[in-house]
């Protein structure tokens, strides 16, 4: 099978900083610690309300780390802005909603304005891999095609929120969208809510290129630590794409 990477989400190490208001944990120390440890990249979420990560973490970040950077963000003017400026490897659109605890669903492509196809416009010619988080659904994975995005990422909250004996028909669902993405020339990412229980029937997909976790890891860093947790996943993926 071809190789999986992990991209390691950031976002709630800002979450803890924030919560005292000060400069520890910092994401970027963090960062540079779980490339350390075996992942294959950075994602970070500069939401509008700046909840978790902030503009100079996302400077900072971008200048200090070799590896790539995928930046997380929703299709507005100001996102497309710092994307163009920043020149991240791959950016990933999302739909972002004000009261929303975490990112609740795929992107609706089918149904998403003009500014959408702007920015994929305006990011790829900037250099910037981009893919759109979508359902598995085949409609809106050829939209994100149609668009001119380089990939998708399929969102696989749903199918890991689930509990184990209602996952099958989820995952069935994940593998038909990770099929059409293939069918339509697109790489295929994955990602939302994977724990160590969850990772090894996504990874298992053969067209899955790119999984992007972060909320586990770094509660799991509670009990085990970063880095330990991010070698654990990775032995975790490997394990399951039979290497
Ligand atoms: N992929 C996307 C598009 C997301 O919005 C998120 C959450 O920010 C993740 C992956 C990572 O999800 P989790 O933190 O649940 O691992």
């Amino acid at each position: 099978m071809t190789p999986l990477t992990l991209s390691v989400n950031i976002d709630h190490v800002a979450t803890l900083r924030n919560a005292r208001g000060g400069t520890h944990p910092d994401p970027l120390a963090a960062a540079l610690a779980v490339l350390e440890a075996g992942a294959d990249g950075i994602t970070l979420h500069l939401r509008e309300d700046r909840r978790h990560i902030r503009d100079h973490d996302v400077e900072r970040i971008r200048a200090a780390i070799a590896a790539p950077l995928n930046f997380e963000m929703a299709a507005t003017e100001e996102m497309v802005g710092i994307a163009e400026r920043l020149r991240p490897a791959d950016c990933c659109i999302v739909p972002e909603k004000r009261a929303e605890l975490t990112t609740e669903g795929g992107l609706d492509v089918l149904r998403a304005g003009p500014f959408l196809a702007e920015a994929v416009q305006r990011l790829s010619a900037a250099g910037i891999r981009v893919s759109i988080f979508v359902e598995a659904d085949p409609a809106q994975i050829q939209a994100a095609a149609a668009l001119g995005a380089h990939a998708i990422e399929l969102h696989t909250g749903t199918y890991a929120d689930a509990a184990p004996e209602a996952r099958a028909p989820h995952l069935a669902r994940l593998r038909e969208g990770a099929h059409a993405a293939a069918a339509a020339g697109l790489a295929c990412h994955a990602g939302h809510g994977l724990s160590y229980e969850t990772i090894g029937d996504i990874a298992r997909i053969p067209e899955v290129s790119e999984v992007s976790i972060g909320h586990f890891l770094v509660g799991q860093a509670v009990f085990e630590g970063l880095p330990a947790a991010v070698r654990r996943m990775k032995a975790l993926i490997a394990e399951a794409r039979g290497g």
